[in-house]
């Protein structure tokens, strides 16, 4: 089975749960919008229902008061309603009033006693329209009451009872459904967030396995992506699994072409190494029976001495790119050096003296520390490099231009500087100096002196890349090149 990437926590991919703009956040707080308007919208209604169902218990009563004598039908509104049968007995806050032409008599009945009713009430009272039907109406001194009023005979009769005992219950019926209503949106918004949280947890995994993968270099050599969507997230019955799912399937699709890809590379490059080998031969053999017709020169018409002549420098020229190719081709395969501690002064030294032999007509000058600067190299293979780069110094700057190497301790690093004041590199090969066969207009290399295959700094890059280390070129501001190369002084020789 593939490796997983361990579960990592939304945090470490840079993913926020229930952050800003998320989709989780968004998520649980439309649910809870959406609980909390239906809950207070039920607990209007049942407020609302509850209202009517005590009023029309209240109006039921009042209609009950109303129906039956317990009015003064003597004008004698001083006597105590009589408890019991034939009157509205203790009844609390009970509103009696009565009016003729002339007067206008009320009272509110108070435990035992009769509270009179204040001028104010009792003109409020007498402006309103005779009904059968229970009305509200508020009384000053006295506060909102039920009423219905009567009218026979000239005698007009308002019994009423009062709103205060609705009221209050009306107002403990609202607390408890607002207490109600509030749990509830408060118990939706956290099961709405454990819910999300918990369908979510899936797709931050998956972007942790996204984010793993993209941090991957997959762009050359042999890449192993072993990293799976865990099973469990890639589960087709759900959305977030099918994503899963279908991520896996691509990554295993990447990993089948990046397979593809190395062993198509793998295979041109053991091609083009087995080519250079079987090359190396019959190259050999040519320059060698080349060498050995040109000695008979004398006896040989001029034009096939001058043919021989070019079979022996374009055979050598040939076996230059042939082992150049075989050496980018061994480089190619995986870090193919040897380390071992190399007196890089005495290195360097040498090979400058070997290129002022290979082209007196060039100024050569060295700068090297007082100190010999032992790093852990290849030898032969940072040998080489020198080599290409007074080469290309040799080849490509007109003679009695002057080549200064330098070599220093940067940190942990070891710099080696080759500046000419030659005409500098061309601007059009600049862009893709280290790539392979990139080489200027040929009519400026100077014949005679070295062949140009466009090889050279390729194999100086791969050789540096090879070691850890890096090489730039630069021109000079008016004129020369200035190539840079920076090895790390103490490396552990590279695995395949
Ligand atoms: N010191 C230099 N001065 C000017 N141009 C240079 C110098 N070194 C390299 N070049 C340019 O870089 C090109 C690539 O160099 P290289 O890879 O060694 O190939 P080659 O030397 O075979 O042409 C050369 O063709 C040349 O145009
Ligand atoms: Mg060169």
């Amino acid at each position: 089975m593939s490796p997983s990437v361990p579960a990592a926590t939304p945090d470490a991919t840079g993913l926020r749960t229930m952050g800003r703009g998320t989709l989780s956040r968004t998520l649980v707080l439309r649910t809870t919008a959406l609980v909390a308007v239906i809950a207070i919208f039920l607990s209007g209604l049942t407020a609302l229902a509850m209202h009517r169902i005590l009023e029309g218990q209240l109006d039921t009563q009042l209609r009950s008061f109303a129906s039956r004598d317990f009015g003064p039908s003597d004008g004698d509104f001083d006597r105590p309603v009589r408890p019991g049968s034939g009157g509205p007995g203790q009844t609390q806050g009970l509103l009696v009033c009565a009016s003729d032409d002339s007067a206008v008599v009320g009272y509110v009945q108070q435990d035992q006693s009769r509270v009179e009713l204040s001028d104010e009430a009792s003109a409020a009272l007498g402006t309103l329209p005779e009904s059968p039907v229970p009305q509200t109406v508020s009384l000053p001194g006295v506060g909102l009451y039920r009423v219905v009023v009567n009218e026979h005979d000239g005698l007009r009769m308002v019994i009423g009872l009062p709103l205060s005992e609705l009221t209050a219950s009306m107002m403990s019926i609202v607390a408890a459904a607002g207490t109600l209503t509030a749990l509830a949106i408060l118990i939706a918004f956290l099961a709405a967030r454990q819910v999300v949280e918990r369908s979510l947890a899936p797709l931050a995994r998956l972007a942790t396995t996204a984010h793993h993968v993209s941090s991957l270099e997959l762009d050359s050599g042999e890449v192993a992506l072993t990293v799976r969507v865990p099973p469990r997230d890639a589960d087709p019955r759900s959305e977030v699994g099918q994503v899963g799912l279908a991520f896996n399937h691509m990554l295993d699709n990447v990993e089948g072409a990046l397979a593809a890809r190395q062993a198509s590379e793998t295979k041109v490059r053991q091609f083009v190494a087995d080519a250079s080998h079987e090359l190396r031969n019959p190259l050999a053999a040519i320059r060698g029976y080349a060498e050995l017709t040109r000695r008979q020169r004398d006896e040989l018409p001029p034009d096939a001495s001058h043919a021989l002549a070019r079979i022996d420098s374009e055979s050598s020229r040939m076996s230059t790119l042939v082992e150049d190719l075989l050496l980018l081709a061994r480089l190619d395969a995986g870090p193919n050096i040897t380390l071992s501690e190399v007196d890089l002064s005495n290195l360097v030294a040498n090979a400058v003296s070997d290129a002022e032999a290979a082209g007196p007509d060039h100024r050569w000058s060295v700068d090297l520390p007082e100190e010999p600067v032992v790093a852990r190299v290849d030898h032969n293979r940072i040998h080489q490099v020198l080599v290409n780069l007074f080469a290309n110094a040799r080849a490509h700057t007109p003679a009695g231009t002057s080549v200064r190497t330098s070599l220093a301790v940067d940190g942990g690093h070891v710099v080696i500087v080759v500046a000419d004041d030659g005409p500098g590199i061309p601007e059009s090969v600049l862009p893709s100096l280290f790539e392979r066969f990139t080489r200027a207009d040929t009519a400026r290399v100077r014949t005679g002196t070295t062949s140009s295959t466009g090889l050279g700094l390729a194999i100086v890059a791969a050789v540096v890349g090879a070691h850890g280390g890096t090489v730039t070129a630069t021109n000079g501001l008016v004129r020369g090149a200035t190539f840079t190369v920076r090895l790390p002084l103490r490396r552990s020789q590279p695995q395949l």
